[in-house]
């Protein structure tokens, strides 16, 4: 009797912070729906109406006009305006307004602000949720101390198309690792609690699916199951509500022929009902708008009745909602509760953020604002460093050219060699790139004596005339892909000339940020220009050859591949991308970058994902001329898998371990394996666990990734791994949809990248 009295005493207690902090949390929800329910009843329709747009200045709605429609409560938030002097303008005009309800600002911060990170990819390929937390914390700190209160990401995209130039900004093609790494930067952008500065709120964008649009073509449709949907593509978007995502921005594209923006079972079924997404959702730039270009509506007026009455909160940068809901509110085809429903969306993101308790929360007071925007001292290098370090993949090295000798002479070849502009990738922000490091002058940083540093362009990153037309807006200074006056043949004579001067050569080669952007999708992967005749006449100089990439998605540069000796992916790797990439070359840093993405062979096997079913005739290695899925004409299989990335050392992995060879419901598996370092010196890997249900009711794939562990061991070091595995892992979406684990047999693989592998076998019952 009295063990059980003490057991319940005890339980009571542990419970009792949770009991605590719910109350707390009911009677915080309940006190902000009184607030907003208190403020909606004194708005006007106008008012409610103003808070349902988000603009930007621009040609449609300069400066003075914006300021004029704040002081009247005709705006709810503003984007890409940065900086607490231009800010506290346009929040001084909102609350001279008559129910001083306060502004939001938002900015693009997608891969850092002010201090630039990799490109999403890059963060992607460091297989380190602490990496990504320490570059999630470090914009928001740096954008909240500009002023701003929402960015505009994680952008979570999952893609399997490297012909999609955004690529570049989301994590890659797995639906396991990018869920991951979308809570992970939901949590460090927004911190603990959103109502303090130096936190922002995140909008994860864009849901949903804009990453398989077809042919890798932008803004094109897309048509795809359902089970694909929840399996292969929803995940990410739905870490984000689980974290707590403050905000959602829709994609442009149509899905099933509904577009993003008027999609109610996207919006009101999927998001609201079955997710309980209680935040905000916006619109992508003048989506609104575009669902007139998309033929579903015929006029302004019906595209802002579908976009409000599917559920769309809050319209980015179009006038629509401003011009035509008041229309619509008076003919009834939209309800105030629509309306309302909406504005309670918009005034919950403000409050949470804080702004009703303290407008100037971010933007701080004037005797604070900082002398110089840029300086230094704003700046966060060494961070920055450490993480571009962790971004970069080493994808051969053969006969140990890397790492460099630094008394070496050598040759620094290529048009992206002294770019700091493109090393800080697209969406860098308000970075400046005079701020940058570029891989020259990180190699430069790097030498004993520089004096033995020799340089060469060699060629433009390319001379196509359609796509200088497209990125070089006229007039702009930096132009996105420099033109050298030079002929073609005599920069890439200059480089032979350097390259023969020199012990190697480093060439520094890829794609200009603006070829991997919004809009900017590619029908070939190859080295653009003439940089692919540049690394055979550098090959043909008989000196060992260092390609440096740097590209926003994968490339299919098989015969660059075989030419050179050593090959590091290096992304955009942002601010300090060129001491990073240095500290890499000569060994200051021992690679432990993954890709999180495959690299095709050619173009043709687009799209090319590890994680694909297994076909009615697998190719068979022992029957190569068998009628098989495959081309005549080229290798199944990548250049470069999926999980795949060198180091300075070597690595062997036992065979697998498991604890039991059937499973029940509610047990655990234990899998386990020895990591050895069999090298030389000190390295870190990424050891990946696999699932595969071998036979189900509707194909699976050949392997899922499911766990993985990220070591560092000394030379000569082993440790063993432990990996548990439970039911829950081996669930999937069903041709009902149901999210649910069958029995039968099921294969667990083990590896250092998805295709070499050890292989145990076990049954769930
Ligand atoms: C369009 C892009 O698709 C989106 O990612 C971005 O956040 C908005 N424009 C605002 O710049």
């Amino acid at each position: 009797m009295r063990t059980i009295a003490w057991l319940m005493l005890i339980t009571f207690l542990a419970s009792a912070p949770v009991v605590a902090q719910r109350l707390s949390d009911q009677t915080s929800a309940a006190a902000k729906a009184h607030f907003i329910e208190n403020l909606l009843r004194q708005m006007t329709t106008e008012e409610k109406i103003g808070q349902l747009r988000l603009n930007c200045i621009g040609v449609q709605s300069p400066r003075e006009q914006l300021l004029e429609e704040a002081a009247a409560s005709r705006l709810g938030g503003i984007f890409y305006a940065v900086g607490r002097a231009d800010l506290r303008e346009f929040q001084d005009a909102a609350l001279r307004s008559r129910l001083k309800i306060p502004l939001f600002f938002a900015y693009d911060v997608i891969h850092g602000h002010r201090t630039i990170f990799p490109i999403g990819i890059g963060l992607a390929s460091t297989w380190d949720t602490g990496a990504i937390t320490l570059a999630g914390r470090i914009a928001a700190q740096e954008a909240s101390a500009d002023g701003l209160d929402m960015v505009f990401s994680p952008m979570v995209d999952i893609t399997r198309d490297p012909r999609w130039g955004r690529a570049s900004e989301g994590w890659g093609e797995d639906a396991w690792l990018s869920a991951l790494y979308t809570s992970t930067m939901v949590q460090a952008l927004q911190g603990s609690t959103l109502g303090a500065a130096g936190n922002v709120m995140a909008s994860a964008k864009h849901f949903a699916l804009y990453g398989a649009p077809e042919g890798g073509r932008d803004y094109n449709s897309v048509d795809m199951s359902l089970p694909r949907m929840y399996q292969d593509y929803l995940p990410p978007y739905h870490a984000a509500v689980k974290a707590g995502v403050g905000a959602m921005m829709l994609t442009y594209i149509a899905i099933n022929g509904v577009p993003a923006t008027s999609n109610t079972w996207l919006i009101r079924d999927l998001l609201r009902k079955q997710w309980r997404f209680k935040g905000l959702i916006i619109s992508d730039f003048n989506a609104v708008a575009d669902l007139v270009s998309h033929g579903v509506a015929s006029t302004d007026r019906e595209a802002a009745m579908l976009a409000i009455r599917a559920g769309l909160n809050m319209s980015m940068s179009d006038t629509l909602f401003r011009d035509e809901l008041p229309g619509l509110l008076r003919s009834g085809a939209v309800s105030q509760e629509e309306v309302d429903d909406a504005v309670r969306e918009v005034l919950g993101a403000k409050y949470d953020l804080g702004l009703f308790a303290d407008p100037y929360l971010r933007i701080g007071a004037a005797k604070d604002d900082p002398a110089d925007i840029h300086a230094e001292t704003r700046m966060h290098r060494e961070q920055a460093r450490d993480v571009a370090r962790k971004s970069l993949v080493l994808l051969k090295n053969q006969r140990n050219a890397l790492p460099l000798d630094k008394s070496a002479r050598i040759a620094v070849v290529g048009p992206l060699a002294k770019s700091r502009l493109d090393i800080l990738g697209n969406w860098s922000s308000i970075a400046t790139s005079a701020q940058a490091v570029s891989v020259y002058d990180g190699i430069a940083h790097a030498l004993d004596a520089p004096d033995r540093l020799l340089y060469a362009r060699g060629a433009d990153v390319t001379d196509d005339p359609r796509i200088l037309d497209y990125l070089n807006v006229p007039g702009a200074n930096p132009a996105d892909v420099e033109v050298d006056p030079r002929s073609p043949t005599r920069m890439l004579q200059e480089a032979v000339d350097v390259a023969r001067q020199a012990d190697v050569v480093v060439a520094v080669v890829g794609e200009s940020r603006g070829m991997s952007y919004e809009g900017a999708s590619r029908a070939s992967l190859g080295l653009p220009g003439y940089q692919a005749r540049l690394i055979s006449a550098l090959k043909a100089t008989g000196k060992p050859l260092v390609l440096v990439l740097m590209n926003g998605r994968p490339l299919s540069i098989g015969k660059e591949h075989d030419m050179a000796d050593a090959v590091l992916e290096t992304w955009y790797s942002g601010t300090e991308g060129g001491n990073a990439i240095a500290d890499v070359l000569f060994g200051d840093y021992n690679p432990s970058g993954k890709l999180p993405i495959t690299f095709p062979r050619s173009v043709g096997q687009v799209p090319t994902y590890y994680n694909h079913l297994n076909t009615s005739k697998p190719p068979q290695a022992d029957a190569p001329r068998a009628v098989a899925s495959r081309y005549i004409d080229e290798q199944n299989g990548p250049l470069y898998p999926f999980g795949f990335g060198l180091s300075y050392t070597q690595f062997s992995l036992s065979d697998i371990t498991l604890t039991r060879q059937s499973l029940k419901r509610g047990e655990v598996l234990g899998a386990s394996v020895v990591l050895k370092n069999t090298g030389q010196r000190a390295g870190e890997t990424v050891v990946q666990l696999y699932l595969r249900d071998i036979s189900a009711s509707i194909s699976r794939p050949v392997k899922e990734l499911k766990r993985y562990q990220k070591i560092l061991l000394q030379a000569g070091e082993e440790r063993t791994l432990y990996f548990n595995l439970s039911e829950e892992d081996l669930k999937f979406y069903n041709a009902q949809l149901e999210h649910a684990a069958e029995a039968g047999a099921f294969s667990v693989m083990i590896g250092l990248d998805s295709r070499d592998v050890k292989e145990r076998r076990f049954e769930l019952f």
